[in-house]
């Protein structure tokens, strides 16, 4: 196997077929990897070699070097326009592990995962491993969660926790979602704290894709700025878990936590962390080269760019070619287009359909949800990996299967 994809289904890297499911970047961007790694890592170990005895080599401080939480911190300072603590972040190996190590360290273990009715597959994948937790979807609006619905549940579910800090975890992407692209609105970002603080759960936000915002100059506000320390009832409840896996390449296994003082200190206790002398010492401190140099704010403008590019053009086709009673709602940012078919029609069927007849694949709504049934007249496809031309081409397609295979 040379990749994740090697030898399945979910092969993205075939020519017979157009795989429009996953959310990874490009061989195209990609290589770009090889050129600013190549200089940053001569950089570094220069001054590994010359000046720091080789101390990237050791096991690595818990949170991470200084300069790579700094440099990380200035960097989200200015595409945010909102500040990001150095003192507040802990390197981990991307958003995955990131949230595996939240799960295991903060919530106990008989506790309750609130995810949304559709949500990332292989994150519900990674919580339903931890056997022991009750997982309850709750229903999104076009607005985000469901907030009424929300509250009813947690004060049904609510109990004190034994021995970890919170009894429940609410497991989400508030911004440019996965699979819906929806990004949550100020009102129920408020909503949130408000909840998290009212019956002290934990938020965890997978912010992944937020630095690829396609229209605005800054990206939309992350749900942890609006954990304001200042607040009276302030206690510290959420998570910004985020990665350089869309922008730098997944490859790196390199993320961080941002999150508050009660939170990191516990994060910082544990066993895992400490034995392992932070997640990724080494890739961090070719991460700080690649900022120094500049490498990284350039490679991360480049594919924002194209990015960008890829997302206008395929929803430029589906707007314009969808047959009636479907739609899409065009994304601001991220790597995912919902598509809705019309309501009593199953996006499952439609996939082998389109398999069949055209050779192109996406992602039925019945992979994201728990019991495989919410929304199933949706499906998602992603712009990362293929060019806008393939992209384009796809979503005429796709248009042209819609309307055969729903005979109109
Ligand atoms: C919401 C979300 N979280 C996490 C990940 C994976 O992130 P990482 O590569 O940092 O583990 C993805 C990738 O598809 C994602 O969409």
């Amino acid at each position: 196997m040379k990749h994740l994809f090697d030898e399945s289904d979910w092969n993205v890297y075939k020519c017979d077929v157009l795989n429009l499911s996953v959310g990874t970047p490009g061989s195209d961007l990609l290589e770009q990897c090889c050129e600013n790694f190549k200089i940053a890592s001569v950089h570094r170990m220069n001054l590994e070699k010359n000046k720091n005895n080789a101390y990237l080599f050791q096991y690595g401080p818990t949170p991470g070097i200084e300069e790579a939480r700094n440099a990380i911190a200035t960097f989200c300072t200015d595409k945010y326009q909102s500040e990001v603590k150095s003192d507040d972040m802990i390197i981990t190996s991307g958003a995955t592990q990131g949230l595996h190590f939240v799960l295991t360290t903060l919530v106990d273990l008989n506790g309750v995962v609130f995810i949304d009715e559709v949500t990332y597959m292989i994150a519900l994948d990674a919580i339903k491993q931890i056997d022991t937790l009750q997982i309850i979807p709750i229903p999104l609006t076009d607005e985000g969660v469901d907030l009424s619905r929300f509250e009813c549940i947690l004060e049904e579910k609510k109990f004190k926790p034994k021995n970890k800090e919170f009894w429940g975890i609410y497991y989400s992407i508030p911004v440019y979602h996965n699979p819906t692209g929806l990004l949550f609105s100020e009102a129920v970002c408020e909503g949130l704290v408000k909840l998290a603080r009212k019956y002290d759960f934990l938020i965890c936000c997978d912010d992944v894709y937020n630095i690829l915002n396609y229209c605005g100059n800054a990206p939309p506000k992350r749900l942890y700025a609006y954990d304001k320390n200042t607040d009276p009832d302030f206690r510290g409840n959420v998570i910004s878990n985020c990665s350089f896996s869309k922008i730098l390449g997944p490859g790196l296994r390199l993320g961080w936590i941002e999150t508050s003082p009660r939170i990191r200190t516990i994060l910082l206790k544990s066993g895992v962390i400490r034995s392992g002398g932070c997640f990724n010492n080494y890739t961090s401190g070719i991460l700080t080269s690649l900022f120094e140099l500049g490498l990284a704010q350039t490679q991360i403008s480049c594919w924002k760019e194209i990015y960008n590019e890829r997302m206008v053009a395929t929803c430029a086709i589906f707007q314009k070619h969808l047959p009636v009673g479907c739609s899409i709602k065009s994304p601001g940012g991220g790597y995912f287009i919902w598509i809705s078919l019309p309501i009593n029609t199953d996006a499952s069927d439609f996939l082998q359909f389109c398999k069949r007849e055209e050779k192109i694949i996406f992602i039925p709504a019945s992979a994201f949800s728990l019991d495989g049934k919410a929304k199933k007249n949706c499906f998602r496809i992603s712009i990362g990996f293929h060019s806008t031309e393939r992209l384009i081409d796809g979503a005429s397609r796709i248009c042209s299967a819609i309307t055969r295979f729903l005979k109109l």
